[in-house]
């Protein structure tokens, strides 16, 4: 959800005006993808890295995080919408981390649609803390490690055990790159890119993305001759 800043800053605004026109687009964007059938759609709202900018800055986004989980909640329970989120909550306030596991625990039970929101988030963390958690299961016996394991064992040592791999994702704003996101998930996604900065990401822009999507001919390493055979 790139362009933010740049947003609010062609208009004069503060950096904080352009995230709280994020968090509107994000609520659209989240409607918008679930009428079109998107059952999981994961945001990538603060990364690992997003500790380094100014501390106002930090601030804004935290009380926009706290004010989408108190005015979003009953619409995430109307809509039976599952809560998630991926990454490390440990250094937020104590009132977000608060108010995400109330939102997870009244939203656990649903499975139509999910809604993960990465949140001090970033990849290569992820696969070290899997690492890890691996290793401990080998030293307590829980597993033998004698064999590399199947990438579906390993995977549930990530934050994402039990999403689906992204099929699509998008980056606004022009940036061409996916900076530490869902690397080993991404293997088979999916990338778009447009210049469209987050905040004017609208329904015409998703219905872009999505039909750059169907045009899209997934092999996952097959060749071209075999998914036309196997599509008929
Ligand atoms: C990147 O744009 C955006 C972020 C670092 C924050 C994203 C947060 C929101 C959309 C709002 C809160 C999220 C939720 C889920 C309620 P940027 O600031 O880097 O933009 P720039 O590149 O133009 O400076």
């Amino acid at each position: 959800m790139d362009g933010n800043g740049r947003w609010a800053e062609s208009r004069g605004k503060a950096r904080s005006e352009g995230h709280l026109a994020g968090t509107e687009a994000v609520i659209r964007t989240v409607e918008n993808a679930f009428r079109a059938g998107i059952q999981c759609v994961t945001l990538y709202a603060f990364s690992s890295e997003n500790w380094n900018r100014p501390a106002e800055e930090i601030q804004a986004l935290m009380g926009l995080m706290l004010r989408f989980l108190a005015e979003q909640k009953n619409l995430f329970i109307k809509n039976k919408i599952r809560l998630r989120t991926i990454g490390d909550l440990s250094p937020f306030p104590e009132a977000i981390r608060e108010a995400v596991e109330a939102v997870k625990a009244e939203t656990s039970a649903f499975s139509e649609h999910t809604v993960a929101v990465a949140l001090n988030y970033g990849a290569r963390d992820e696969v070290l803390r899997a690492a890890q958690l691996y290793a401990t299961d080998v030293r307590s016996g829980k597993l033998s490690g004698d064999t590399a394991p199947a990438w579906e064992q390993f995977s549930k040592y990530l934050w994402t055990d039990g999403m689906p791999d992204p099929d699509l994702i998008v980056r606004t704003s022009g940036e061409i790159r996916l900076s530490n996101f869902l690397l080993l998930q991404a293997a088979y996604a999916e990338l778009y890119f447009t210049d469209v900065l987050w905040p004017d990401f609208d329904k015409a822009e998703l219905d872009k993305a999505l039909a750059f999507y169907a045009s899209r001919e997934r092999r996952f390493g097959k060749t071209s001759a075999q998914i036309q055979k196997d599509e008929h």
